[in-house]
């Protein structure tokens, strides 16, 4: 099997405008310097709405190599939802990808299994590859064990859509995200494994062999090479360490 990893910088509601240009340019000469091969290891920044724009005229100007999305995308195409983003006008500023279902849209905008499955499908429909994210929190992890919350929001997120043929599982315990604290590579290993697994079981070997698992939650230069040891993890969703040229582009290059 052969996943290209994926490195993927989910920025939040950081950085200004100009702050978001001038650090994709500084991404994209500092890999370039460093002869990064995006072949062998794919590059995603996930700016705020706002700066998708600009980040698209900076990539398609310097034919850079780093793909983007969005970080949420409204479940319908259109209409009366004041505020809302479609998959559409994502897909239009040639966003590659989508977060779908981060703990703090789950946990700070009420969203359920039910509208994380409605995004998956939005996202699909409109030719973006939704990044799925899972995990459980502390409480999930004393009461049920590590794996049972994810595995359970992915069978939820992928029931009734069969459309959808490719996209991304970011497994990110919850404690684990900005806590300074990640899990072990064993530990997010034998998560991702479960996912895997279920992914065969929903939708066969061939599916499950070509997604690509991610692992999130204090991932950092010093730590990455551990997880990417694992024979199921196949990049990291990075919160903080995205947000520092040094950290992201270190983590990027993780095999030099
Ligand atoms: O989407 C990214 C995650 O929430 C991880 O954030 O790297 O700051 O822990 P973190």
């Amino acid at each position: 099997v052969t996943r290209t990893p994926l490195m993927a910088g989910n920025w939040k509601m950081n950085f200004d405008h100009l702050q978001s240009i001038a650090f994709v340019q500084k991404l994209a000469w500092t890999l370039k310097d460093g002869k990064h091969d995006f072949g062998a290891v794919e590059v995603a920044v996930f700016p705020p709405f706002t700066d998708l724009r600009s980040v698209q005229t900076l990539v398609d100007a310097d034919k850079l190599k780093i793909a983007y999305g969005g970080q949420d995308l409204s479940p319908h195409e259109s209409g009366a939802y004041t505020g809302d983003i479609s998959g559409r006008f994502l897909s239009a500023l040639g966003c590659r990808y989508v977060l779908v279902g981060h703990s703090e849209r789950r946990t700070l905008h009420g969203e359920t299994d039910e509208i994380c499955r409605d995004k998956v499908a939005a996202a699909a429909r409109s030719g973006l590859v939704p990044v799925l994210c899972v995990g459980e929190t502390s409480e999930d992890l004393e009461a049920h064990g590590a794996a049972a919350v994810p595995v359970s929001q992915l069978r939820a997120a992928l029931e009734g859509n069969d459309a959808v043929t490719e996209l991304v599982i970011a497994y990110e315990p919850v404690w684990a995200i900005g806590s300074g604290e990640a899990a072990t590579p064993e530990q997010a290993q034998t998560v991702c494994r479960a996912l895997r697994e279920t992914l065969a079981e929903l939708r066969g070997d061939d599916m499950a062999g070509d997604t690509r698992l991610l692992y999130g939650g204090s991932v950092k230069a010093s730590n990455v090479v551990g997880f990417m040891r694992e024979p199921d993890i196949d990049g990291a969703l990075i919160g903080g360490a995205s947000l520092k040229i040094d950290e992201f582009s270190a983590i990027v290059r993780y095999r030099q």
